[in-house]
């Protein structure tokens, strides 16, 4: 028995992760961990965690955030388990009027995507404008709350808050909260995370995408939450893939409806191997090119350039000329696009099947250009047509 399996049900956690222990798992002999490494037990948590690489080190200086600074876990997890999604959107009230008693001030960012919210606090709703929240963000595609206490709780009430919207996502390799991998952390105040080595070399930083839709159960209702931004920039672009599908021509519909796509989760990871540690194998999924929300119906793309890479059962050619259409329409399709500026203490609720989004790295690097997110990634169904 290995040291995973010793978690007793007495034990487990109240969320529903997929950190919970899985007893028929047994770990691939030929499973690698990063060569800086030295060896490690298979899944012993808390003992495997590594900072992230940043400037200077943030727990010997004076800095709030501190509980929420980025760790690595080098491990052997076990593959994410496909499992049947129930939306919270589906117990709803359509009209949404008990969310709106308490969200009163709501001004639209733009006519086809965005509304930003003041005077609420998330951490109010009850399970029922919860739901409704689900709702709405789907109808708008990203909800933006301003001087939110959301983060000002502990990671365990993170938890339970975001497990009301799906089954918590752990990243196969981006940082989290110490002890808490359900919460990803996005640090950037160095010139090797992640996101620098992929944009490197290119003439924009943008990388248009939902979040890991490589997965089998890819995210839905997910918060955003800004801890620290920079004085200026680092801002998440938005656009509406509902609107992006509805554009197409009835032709083109009818084409990539009958299609699905490959999206590839081991593309990601061989970048990270550069600057990350990887603790679960990637996964390439096949998925349909258009979706249907569960609920509202709206259909939406569900291809995106920085993990889709081939339409399956077209020639090389074919598959990459139609990719190109569909991605330079949406990176030019400014008309139902948004631009979330961020300060301390802003959380964004996107639809991750709805919307897609890229972050702007225009910021300088440095302690002044410090930007420190933290997300709560809730999975959703299987993408359907
Ligand atoms: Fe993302």
């Amino acid at each position: 028995m290995t040291e995973t399996q010793t978690l007793t049900n007495d034990s487990a956690p109240k969320w529903w992760s997929c950190t919970a222990p899985n007893l028929d798992y047994v770990p691939p002999k030929d499973f690698k961990l990063p060569p800086t490494l030295v060896p490690v037990t298979l899944n012993p948590r808390g003992t495997t965690e590594v900072p992230q690489k940043t400037t200077k080190d943030y727990t010997k200086v004076e800095y709030k955030w501190k509980h929420f600074l980025p760790y690595n876990t080098a491990t052997a997890d076990p593959p994410l388990t496909p499992f049947d999604h129930v939306d919270p959107s589906s117990r709803a009230d359509p009209t949404k009027a008990s969310l709106f008693e308490v969200l009163k001030n709501r001004k639209d960012m733009t006519p086809n995507i965005g509304t930003e919210v003041t005077g609420a606090q998330l951490s109010q709703l009850n399970s029922m404008q919860r739901d409704e929240l689900a709702l709405y963000v789907a109808e708008r595609g990203v909800i933006v709350f301003r001087k939110q206490d959301f983060t000002h709780h502990s990671p365990e009430w993170l938890k339970e808050f975001g497990t009301h919207f799906g089954r918590l996502h752990v990243h196969q390799f981006g940082t989290h909260v110490q002890d808490h991998s359900e919460l990803s952390t996005l640090f950037r105040d160095n010139d090797d995370s992640y996101f620098d080595v992929t944009t490197s070399g290119r003439l924009n930083t943008l990388g248009w995408h939902s979040d890991m839709t490589y997965e089998i159960n890819p995210p839905g209702t997910t918060f955003l939450c800004a801890l620290t931004t920079p004085d200026c920039g680092g801002d998440t672009l938005y656009l509406n893939a509902m609107t992006a599908y509805d554009r197409l021509s009835e032709p083109m519909k009818k084409l990539i409806e009958g299609l699905s796509a490959v999206h590839e989760g081991t593309r990601q990871t061989v970048t990270a191997y550069k600057t990350n540690i990887v603790r679960r194998e990637a996964l390439d999924t096949v998925h349909p090119m258009v979706r249907t929300h569960p609920v509202t119906g709206r259909k939406a793309l569900w291809v995106n350039p920085v993990y889709t890479t081939q339409i399956v059962g077209l020639k090389k050619e074919e598959s990459d000329g139609i990719l190109k259409i569909l991605f330079d329409h949406i990176k030019t399709g400014l008309d139902f696009h948004t631009r979330v500026k961020w300060e301390d203490d802003t959380v964004a609720v996107y639809d991750n099947r709805m919307v897609m989004h890229s972050v702007v790295l225009d910021y300088p690097l440095g302690t002044t250009g410090r930007r420190h997110m933290l997300r709560v990634t809730p999975q959703g169904e299987k993408p359907a047509l």
